[in-house]
């Protein structure tokens, strides 16, 4: 068979690596062809190309070799998806004891995990401490206090990192949003709140502050905003140490790289963050003659975002008397939240078969019982786009099937993994009866 790696048509930046477009209108991922994915698994199907998720580890790490890579989970968690990154050789951070089982029921390493979470419940904390994960991301001063009661005077000594804000804006969307000073995140670098947690936690015998850590939100594309980001955070370690005469180790400078979702739109890439932050990071350090602290970077889109492709089936064609064409799919906002919460645009192809030439503009419309409910606005598809015909849209791997619902009652669609021809289900579709097993009145 003949392939083509249509460069045009198939942006290998939002399209997973192994992508490939076929001469009938296919596409091969992980040398699979999702017309039979679609077939076998039904649709909506979340399918996850496993060779990029470890290409992407492999970047971070080659990228950063003497930083420690944390992915950030809450963008695609199971368990088959732990066990990929213990292999790779990162770090993960956990946000809740939820995601800590699943790294848990995989036996990922405890010394390899990090708790984040600005409201962590008692019970989180409770399953961190259990399970003895490395540390702890503060952020609120009654967590301290909190932690500290749990681990007790018997237990061994709990390290924790303090999350700073450090006051730079990552021009990203507000709701994600995170270095700034008006959000419900961290201690307030210029106020004085994380000087005075670091103070708090010292204090606490059942402790020990291991370093700082801020995250300045999602989707940045500039280099300059971690460069500035490190500097402040370097000024805090040596106003620690100044004040305190503990110079202390670790430096979290959390995640957020970008990733494009249309192939016109910017990332950031591993490779062009390195250097520039690393080198700021030394001077930095060097100005205040602080050791170098160990860094550790969060990336969770960057890892799985393009290795994920979403494919619907088309259910009905509508003409308003305003002129739009609407496409409505199986699926929608119960598996892709991010059109209206963050005003999301995607990269989206008719797959398995050729069209007749001619496009115009449609939006891709979910099923669901909300005007708002749109996955692709204005977007240009065959013209002859018609019932029956599978769509798949590009880089869903993060934050897609994380943040599914059961909206309406749909069951949420299964994760399947491809790698070399072959595929297997991460994840099932959920059923009718796993919907109404909980409801016990
Ligand atoms: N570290 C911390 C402490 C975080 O809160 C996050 C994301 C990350 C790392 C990873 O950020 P990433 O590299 O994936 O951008 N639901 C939104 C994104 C929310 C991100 C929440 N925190 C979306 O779909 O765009």
């Amino acid at each position: 068979m003949v392939l083509t790696r249509e460069k045009n048509t198939l942006a290998h930046a939002v399209w997973p690596a192994t992508a490939q477009a076929t001469p009938g209108g296919d596409i091969l991922v992980g040398g699979v062809r999702l017309t039979d994915l679609a077939e076998r698994y039904g649709t909506p199907v979340h399918v996850m190309d496993e060779r990029d998720v470890r290409q992407r580890c492999r970047e971070f790490r080659r990228a950063f070799p003497d930083a420690e890579i944390a992915y950030a989970g809450k963008a695609f968690l199971c368990r088959a998806m732990a066990r990929l990154i213990a292999e790779e050789g990162l770090t993960l951070d956990v946000c809740s004891a939820g995601e800590l089982a699943v790294a848990r029921s995989v036996r990922f390493p405890a010394e390899r995990i990090l708790m984040h979470g600005n409201g962590k419940t008692p019970e989180d904390l409770r399953a961190a401490l259990s399970y003895g994960v490395s540390r702890i991301v503060v952020d609120c001063p009654s967590e301290i206090t909190r932690l500290a009661a749990l681990v007790g005077g018997d237990g061994p000594a709990q390290q924790v990192l303090i999350r700073v804000t450090p006051g730079v804006d990552g021009r990203t969307h507000p709701a994600v949003a995170t270095g700034g000073e008006d959000q419900k995140f961290g201690f307030s670098l210029t106020s004085g709140a994380a000087a005075e947690a670091v103070r708090r936690v010292l204090a606490q015998p059942g402790l020990v502050l291991a370093g700082l850590h801020c995250h300045l939100g999602s989707q940045i594309t500039r280099v300059a905003a971690y460069q500035q980001a490190a500097r402040r955070m370097v000024d805090l370690l040596a106003a620690v140490r100044d004040e305190h005469g503990l110079a202390l180790p670790r430096l979290d400078l959390g995640g957020g790289f970008a990733v494009p979702y249309l192939r016109d739109q910017q990332g950031l890439d591993p490779l062009a963050l390195a250097v520039p932050l690393i080198t700021e990071l030394r001077s930095a350090c060097d100005a205040h003659r602080f050791p170098m602290p160990r860094v550790t970077l969060e990336p969770g889109r960057a890892i799985s975002a393009r290795a994920g492709v979403t494919l619907y089936r088309v259910l009905g064609i509508k003409h308003t008397a305003t002129g739009r064409v609407f496409v409505t799919v199986n699926g929608g906002m119960s598996d892709n939240p991010r059109p209206s919460l963050y005003g999301a645009r995607y990269s989206i192809r008719l797959v398995g078969r050729r069209p007749v030439p001619g496009h115009r503009s449609v939006t891709v419309a979910g099923r669901h019982c909300e005007a708002g409910d749109v996955l692709v606005e204005d977007v240009q598809l065959p013209a002859d786009l018609r019932p029956g015909d599978l769509l798949a849209i590009a880089c869903t791997g993060a934050y897609h099937h994380s943040m599914a619902s059961n909206y309406n009652l749909v069951p949420r669609p299964p994760v399947v993994a491809v790698r070399g021809g072959e595929s297997r289900l991460l994840i099932r579709r959920e059923t009718e009866a796993d919907l109404l097993c909980r409801d016990v009145g």
